[in-house]
């Protein structure tokens, strides 16, 4: 018989009755380290104070309102988003794959309008994810997540993920945007090297065509700049958000500029919940503090600390690991063993992390996480990789 909760996970049998911080506590009492962190959602963990203040006062206030009024707590969300980046509008959505649904759209209306029809392409690359909407899977375009489901929307043209010929000979006259994950998460947290994304961004101006990046899990002080595309120094034409902005609660949204963002006139798009008060108020609870240089310069220094004890023990368990790769506090451990062994052994170990593609372990933990908790961090994976040398 069928569960009654559709089987589309493959759930590990934990329940967890609270968080506190970087931890979450099963319902018998275990208190896990909690290094995935909700794939990237609870960027100032659990139950932060000021997160629980900001969504319980508005609680007792409003709810919903609908977008036929003025939301002053989406207008402050917006203004805070733009005036921290380089977008001059955000429309806000209710997940990542709603963000890259507008943000296909956006692209594709800014072309129309500009008379040129024909620029429907959208190029994307090996690896990719975008979610798992009818645009989000397209873009992807890998075999796992499209199989069965077609007809797949068109207009995409997939590429191999670093190829650069192949990408200066895909640009033709139908191609309107390049949609790309400045650090590639569920691919296996693959970050895209600095001068890539600038010759992407150069590449752009030149054939005339816009920019999407794909920020959903490495934007929003994950990488230590609160967008990852920062550390290249570009600025996108459109960028997706989701996971970090609501630190939990559910809250996307796309940024662009003045200029991409011209064909979304009133009446071309919309969201019932998008950008509801009780989002927004959260969500600026969280811009507050992951915006704020101090604390991104702290993210940077427990990203140094966590990252050079990644690297002791890939050097203490070369059976079971490989190497260290990526950006901030979005750090995969590149394994020997097979990464969902490792995943199982940290279960045993009260320690939560992610499998990822490329037979990678993710390690994206609360991004105010403290020098104790790496700590601990280093020694329960070290706990997890002996669990699983021994069963070699
Ligand atoms: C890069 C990226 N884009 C889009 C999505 C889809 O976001 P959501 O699951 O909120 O729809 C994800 C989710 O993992 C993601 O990592």
């Amino acid at each position: 018989m069928i569960p009654t909760v559709l089987p589309t996970y493959n759930r590990a049998p934990l329940h967890f009755t609270k968080g506190e911080g970087a931890w979450l506590i099963e319902q018998d009492g275990r208190r896990f380290l909690d290094l995935g962190a909700g794939i990237a959602v609870n960027a100032l963990g659990h139950a932060h104070p000021a997160l629980v203040k900001a969504l319980t006062d508005q609680a007792q206030n409003l709810w919903h309102v609908s977008n036929l009024y003025e939301i002053p707590q989406q207008q402050a969300l917006a203004d805070k988003l733009t005036e921290a980046s380089f977008a001059d509008t955000v429309f806000f959505t209710n997940s990542g794959t709603e963000a890259c649904e507008l943000a296909v759209k956006m692209a594709r209306k800014y072309w129309y309008d500009k008379g040129h029809p024909e620029k429907t392409d959208i190029i994307t690359f090996s690896g990719s994810f975008h979610g798992r909407s009818s645009a989000g899977i397209a873009a992807a375009g890998s075999e796992k997540m499209v199989k069965g489901f077609g007809p797949l929307l068109p207009g995409f043209v997939h590429l191999p993920w670093g190829d650069h010929e192949a990408l200066n000979g895909a640009i033709t006259d139908t191609t309107g945007a390049i949609l790309i994950e400045p650090v590639q998460g569920e691919g296996g947290i693959r970050p895209l090297p600095d001068q890539c994304l600038k010759g992407l961004r150069d590449l752009c101006d030149e054939k005339g065509i816009l920019l999407i990046l794909d920020e959903v899990q490495c934007g929003v002080g994950r990488t230590g700049k609160l967008f990852a595309h920062e550390w290249a120094g570009i600025e996108p034409d459109i960028m997706m958000v989701a996971k970090g902005i609501g630190g939990g609660f559910p809250l996307g949204a796309v940024l662009a500029t003045e200029e991409a963002a011209s064909g979304m006139t009133a009446g071309t798009h919309g969201s019932t919940y998008g950008g509801n008060p009780l989002g927004c108020a959260v969500g600026c609870a969280v811009m507050e503090i992951v915006s704020d240089p101090e604390f991104l310069a702290d993210v940077n220094r427990r990203a140094g600390l966590l990252r050079q004890k990644l690297e002791g023990l890939v050097a203490a368990h070369p059976k079971v690991f490989e190497g260290v790769r990526g950006s901030g506090l979005m750090l995969g451990l590149k394994c020997v063993a097979p990464n969902v062994d490792v995943v199982q052994a940290g279960y045993k170990s009260d320690l939560l992390t992610v499998p990822a593609a490329d037979n990678v372990l993710r390690l994206l933990p609360p991004l105010n996480l403290t020098d104790a908790e790496i700590g601990e961090a280093a020694a329960r994976l070290d706990a997890a990789a002996t669990l699983v040398e021994a069963a070699l």
